[in-house]
C-alpha cells in the first residue's frame, strides 16, 4: 500500500493567528492528542519573535514541558540562529527554516530579502549539519503574493532548489493565500520538480478558496507523497491578511484513505482532536470531514 506522511501544523501554522492567547497546557493538551490519533510530525511551536508573533511567544516553555513519544518528531520554526540556539537549548531535535518566492512577502514576514534570507540560514545549516539535526525548508507564496499578485512558478523553482542546495532534506511548498486552483498548482509543480526531486517536495496548501483538498489531489497525481494539514482547518499567517488555515487534517486523511493510501491516523480520533481544540476556540471545526462525521455520531442526552 502507498503510504504518505502529514505534516501536522495545528499547533503552529494554526495557532499562530489566534488573536487571544492560548494557553500553554491547551497546546501542549493539542500535540498529546495529535499524537495519539496517529500523527507522527508535528510542528510544535516556532521560535520567532514575540514582538512579531506573540502566540509563540511560550516556544521555550513548551518544547521544555512538551512530553516526548518514540516516533514522534516534533519541529520547530527557526529563522535565524538566535531562533536556532533557543530551540537547541529548548531541547528541539528538527527545525525548518522560511523563505518566500515574493520579495515583498519576504520583506513583511521576516525583515529581509530572498537573498538575505538564505544568507541567515547559512549558519543555522552550518550548525546543525554539526548537530545532526534535520532541517525542513519552507517556500512561501509559491502561486502568489499577498503585496505582489502571481508569482513565477520559475521563482519557486529557484528558491526551493537553493534550499536543497544548503541543505534542507525536504521543501515544503506554501500556497500562503490558498489562491491556488490544481491547474496552477500542477504548472507550479512542473517548474520545481525540474529542479527538485519529488520525493524531496511537500505541499502545503492553505484553503482559503476551498480548493485545498483538490490542490493536494492534483499534488499526489504528479507524485507527491507528503502534505502539511492542520486540524480542524486551524489557522493562517499574521503577515497574509484573510488566508484561512492549511487544508484539515481531516479531510486530508478522508482523501487519502479513499485513494487506498496508508497514513497511520485513526480518523475518528482525529475527528475527536479537531472538534475539542474547534470548542476551546470558540467555534465549530471548519472541515467537512469533521462536521460529516460529528453529526452521524449519536447525540448524547444533555
Ligand atoms: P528583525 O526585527 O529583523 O530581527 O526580525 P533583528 O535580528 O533585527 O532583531 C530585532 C529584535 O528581534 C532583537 O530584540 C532580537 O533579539 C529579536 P530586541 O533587541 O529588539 O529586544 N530577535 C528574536 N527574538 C526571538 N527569536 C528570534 C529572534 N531573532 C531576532 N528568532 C525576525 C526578524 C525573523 C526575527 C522576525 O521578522 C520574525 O520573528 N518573523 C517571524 C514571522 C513569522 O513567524 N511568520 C509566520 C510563520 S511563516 C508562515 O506562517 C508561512 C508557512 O506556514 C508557509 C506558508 O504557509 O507559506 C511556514
Ligand atoms: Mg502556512
Amino acid at each position: 500500500m502507498t503510504s504518505v506522511r502529514i505534516v501536522e501544523m495545528g499547533p503552529r501554522d494554526g495557532l499562530q493567528n489566534e488573536k487571544q492567547l492560548v494557553s500553554l497546557a491547551t497546546k501542549l493538551e493539542l500535540i498529546e492528542r495529535l499524537a495519539a490519533a496517529g500523527l507522527r510530525e508535528i510542528e510544535a511551536t516556532s521560535f520567532v519573535s514575540p514582538k512579531w508573533v506573540p502566540q509563540m511567544g511560550d516556544h521555550d516553555a513548551l518544547m521544555r514541558a512538551l512530553p516526548r513519544r518514540a516516533g514522534v518528531s516534533y519541529p520547530v520554526l527557526t529563522p535565524n540562529l538566535q531562533g536556532f540556539h533557543a530551540a537547541m537549548e529548548a531541547g528541539a531535535d528538527y527545525v525548518a527554516v522560511f523563505a518566500a518566492a515574493s520579495e515583498a512577502f519576504s520583506k513583511k514576514n521576516i525583515n529581509c530579502s530572498i537573498a538575505e534570507s538564505i544568507e541567515r540560514f547559512l549558519p543555522v545549516m552550518a550548525e546543525a549539519r554539526d548537530r545532526g539535526v534535520k532541517v525542513r525548508g519552507y517556500v512561501s507564496c509559491v502561486i502568489a503574493c499577498p503585496y505582489e499578485g502571481a508569482v513565477a512558478p520559475a521563482k519557486v523553482a529557484e528558491v526551493a532548489q537553493r534550499l536543497v542546495d544548503i541543505g534542507c532534506h525536504e521543501v515544503s511548498l506554501g500556497d500562503t493565500i490558498g489562491v491556488g486552483t490544481p491547474a496552477s498548482v500542477q504548472r507550479m509543480l512542473e517548474a520545481v520538480a525540474v529542479r527538485v526531486p519529488l520525493q524531496r517536495l511537500a505541499g502545503h496548501y492553505h484553503d482559503t478558496y476551498g480548493m485545498a483538498v483538490a490542490n493536494v489531489h492534483a499534488s499526489y497525481l504528479f507524485g507527491l507523497r507528503a502534505f502539511d494539514a492542520s486540524v480542524g482547518g486551524l489557522g493562517g499567517c499574521p503577515y497574509a491578511k484573510g488566508a484561512t488555515g492549511n487544508v484539515a487534517t481531516e479531510d486530508l486523511v478522508y482523501l487519502l484513505h479513499g485513494l487506498g493510501t496508508d497514513t497511520g491516523i485513526d480518523l475518528d480520533a482525529l475527528v475527536d482532536v479537531a472538534s475539542w481544540i474547534s470548542s476551546q476556540m470558540g467555534r465549530e471545526p471548519a472541515s467537512r470531514v469533521a462536521r460529516a462525521l460529528l453529526a452521524k455520531r449519536p447525540r448524547v442526552a444533555a
